[in-house]
């Protein structure tokens, strides 16, 4: 009956079969686009039975996804050999070993693009997609469950797709989404979202009946969210950001309103959401990319009045919340394409105040949000560029150290660059906050220095910038220390003299 309800396309109904007859159509060398965006809403039986049939047979496929993907996937993909390319972005231990050993060719991409660079057939189009769903309707729309991410584009340009009906994903989430796909150039108009609430779209993703090769009912629930509650050094950050904020009210540039925030992903960005409770702030509404539990928990405390997103990762207590008092948040949601979530027309018109993390930051503001030591890959850079460059505001916030003090999140000079000094406006840690902007590369070093670095770093960090300002130079630098730092971590295990 269940089953039914759901597939509202009576021919439809023949084509339930199982993961592994679904996971079947998918050959080696073919690129295979999945749902899922930040552990949600991901496709969760198809690509086990994939990973099972890697495992006895060649089978390597490039997987594109929204973002990262919850319940293991990504790791049981990689220790079966599946993986042969994985793009745009991903968080799991296992993939980021074999991504740092060489084995899975990854591409880090800024998460609005992936599918523009599909559209317009700049790299090779998805032969099959595999696409979480709480119903078909009768025409063969796809209602997507609790991410969009690519999964409209992926389903709009794949020869087939295989749709996973998840019978645990409550049936509420029908009406949230809103999938609005630009049309393809040059004929492109504006997309016309002007308010985070605007929709603009259709509350499912359109593809024609025939395109459904098979539906796989499954009843998995998503991966709950990992981030860890708010800590001291979090809430100092918090504090600072809400003391900027407050700054730009009484400057006249914001009310207590503000502008519509975006937060990145972890631990730091969903803490920092979380201070704003305590803050004079009101009616926030949100434009991001995730919404973690902080956006539940400020409009919970009558702070935040609507947020737009393209998944919602939560925590179990929250979802448990969420879900048994649905009838409240729903209006107040909307869950888009990550190309118009991220979208930097939308952003600029907007006016977002955006809040991503680093892994550090140099005396410049230039910031390294991927690469651990220059080298090796954590996560990717998701949509954090989609938000920094395009931002009214954009803000990177850091712990000042990191493992337990050998590292200093404030370096000389970034041993990778996702964000350029171009596009970061206020950079925090639990020590302070540097506002950059007007300033000049010389005035923005000791600036950094005083309000952001650890004191443990700050004598080395002065002494650096003293001996590079002598030799001179718009950017000071000495181009034989500027990585000393990272060097010394690499020989010693400690950035520390
Ligand atoms: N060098 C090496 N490791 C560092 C580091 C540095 N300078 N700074 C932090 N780390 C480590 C931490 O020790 C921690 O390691 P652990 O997992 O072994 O404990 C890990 O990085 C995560 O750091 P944490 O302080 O817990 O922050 P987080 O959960 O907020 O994650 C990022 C921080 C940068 C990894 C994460 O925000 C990210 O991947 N960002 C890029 C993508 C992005 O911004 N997307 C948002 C757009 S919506």
């Amino acid at each position: 009956m269940a089953i039914h309800e759901r597939i509202r396309n009576h021919a439809l109904r023949d084509k339930v079969t199982t993961a592994e007859a679904a996971a079947a159509m998918i050959g080696d060398g073919m690129v295979v686009g999945m749902s899922g965006f930040t552990r949600a809403g991901e496709a969760k039986a198809v690509p086990l039975a994939l990973a099972e049939r890697a495992k006895a047979e060649p089978l390597k496929i490039t997987l594109l996804t929204g973002a990262s993907l919850g319940n293991d996937i990504d790791r049981l993909l990689t220790e079966a050999g599946a993986l042969a390319r994985r793009m745009p972005f991903q968080s799991d231990a296992g993939l980021r070993r074999a991504i740092n050993a060489g084995e899975v060719m990854f591409i880090d991409q800024h998460l609005s693009e992936t599918v523009e660079q599909l559209r317009s057939r700049q790299i090779p189009g998805v032969d099959i997609a595999v696409v979480e769903a709480v119903a078909i309707l009768p025409d063969g729309g796809i209602v997507p469950t609790t991410s969009v991410g690519n999964s409209a584009s992926f389903a709009i340009l794949a020869d087939k797709v295989i749709v996973e009906l998840n019978l645990s994903q409550p049936l509420w989430l029908e009406g949230l989404h809103d999938i609005y796909i630009p049309q393809r150039r040059p004929a492109r108009m504006p997309i016309p979202v002007v308010t985070c609430d605007s929709r603009v779209g259709l509350p499912y993703i359109p593809i024609p009946a025939e395109k459904i090769a098979a539906i796989v009912v499954t009843q998995n629930h998503d991966s709950a969210s990992t981030v860890l509650p708010a800590d001291p050094e979090t809430a100092a950050i918090a504090g600072h950001l809400t003391e900027l904020l407050k700054h730009e009210v009484r400057a006249g540039r914001l009310d207590e309103t503000l502008a519509p925030l975006q937060a990145g992903i972890g631990t730091i960005a969903n803490a920092v959401m979380h201070g704003l409770i305590e803050s004079p702030f009101h009616d926030l509404r949100m434009y991001s990319e995730v919404l973690q539990d902080s956006t539940f928990e400020l409009m919970d405390a009558g702070k935040m009045t609507f947020a737009s997103g393209s998944s919602m990762t939560l925590s179990a207590a929250c979802t448990e919340r969420v879900m048994a008092d649905f009838a409240r948040y729903k209006p107040k949601l909307i869950l888009r394409p990550q190309e118009i979530s991220n979208h930097p027309e939308v952003i600029r018109r907007l006016g977002i105040i955006a809040v991503n993390t680093a892994l550090e930051f140099d005396l410049y503001g230039n910031v390294n949000s991927t690469h651990v030591a220059g080298t090796r890959m954590m996560n990717g850079i998701g949509g954090s560029g989609d938000f920094a460059r395009n931002a009214w505001l954009s803000v990177f916030v850091t712990k000042s150290t990191a493992k337990a003090g050998a590292i200093s999140s404030v370096v000389p000079f970034v041993s990778h660059v996702d964000h350029t000094e171009h596009d970061v406006d206020i950079l925090v840690t639990e020590q302070g906050l540097a506002d950059l902007r007007g300033l000049a590369p010389r005035e923005r070093a000791p600036l950094i220095i005083a309000n952001c670095v650890h004191p443990d770093y700050r004598d080395m960090a002065r002494d650096y910038l003293d001996r590079a300002t002598a030799r001179g130079g718009h950017t000071p630098h000495l181009l034989d220390e500027a990585l000393g730092w990272h060097q010394r971590l690499e020989t010693a295990g400690t950035m520390r003299q």
